[in-house]
């Protein structure tokens, strides 16, 4: 696992709180509750990495995580490469500001990050994408940065259900003139996970 070497670095309230903007990361972004944090443990394959929780608004920060350092050529420093656990949007509970907070903290995140090589977007397979995921995957095509949707909980559908979900989520992609790739995603069976890394190693790659 190409993953498996990842370590928390630190949790950020703002964007110059995070790692020196250098090298490769991939953002885990969704809603709040959706699965991020248990996606990037299964992706890395340590369970205790992210902090998951039942109650929704559980990750209030950027996390950082860092995968061993990649060795260059002769001469160059090893390329940092780093996952980032979003903050969840879209959870009533949270203070007005904080989601205002967050709001602009991940909207700069997005605008400024030069290390950033593409997200992926963590939605609930048992509901269909709500604004904050149109807003990701619209800003995502504008300035061209690669996006993966995971269709995560699949186990809590058939397979039936699952492949006609994602059929449904691959339609509107391709009619909302997007063009992120979409797969389905189990953290808990596991399913999909394989799948999954490749991309990210892809993009971390890029
Ligand atoms: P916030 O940090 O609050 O935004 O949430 P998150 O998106 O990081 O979600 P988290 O990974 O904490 O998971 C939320 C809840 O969903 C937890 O109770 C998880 O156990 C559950 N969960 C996550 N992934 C899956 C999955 O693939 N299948 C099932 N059945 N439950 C899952
Ligand atoms: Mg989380």
């Amino acid at each position: 696992n190409p993953l498996q070497g990842a370590q928390f670095v630190l949790a950020a309230h703002r964007i110059s709180q995070l790692p020196p903007d250098h090298g490769a990361e991939v953002a885990f972004a969704g809603r709040s509750n959706a699965g991020k944090s248990s996606a990037l443990n299964a992706l890395t394959g340590h369970r205790g990495l992210a902090r998951t929780s039942k109650t929704p608004g559980r990750t209030q920060q950027m996390v950082a995580f860092s995968l061993p350092p990649k060795v260059q050529g002769e001469g160059l420093a090893p390329l940092q490469v780093r996952l980032i656990d979003l903050p969840g949007y879209g959870y009533a509970k949270v203070p007005p500001e904080l989601r205002e907070h967050w709001k602009q903290e991940i909207d700069g995140y997005l605008h400024q990050r030069q290390s950033l090589r593409g997200i992926v977007l963590i939605a609930d397979i048992r509901h269909p994408l709500k604004d904050f995921d149109r807003m990701m995957l619209d800003f995502c095509f504008a300035t061209q940065l690669p996006c993966h949707v995971l269709l995560t909980k699949a186990d809590k559908l058939s397979r039936n259900q699952s492949a006609q979900a994602l059929a449904a989520l691959r339609k509107e992609l391709v009619e909302g003139g997007t063009q992120a790739t979409a797969q389905i995603f189990s953290s808990q069976t596991p399913t999909g996970v394989d799948e999954a890394r490749d991309v990210v190693v892809r993009l971390l790659n890029t």
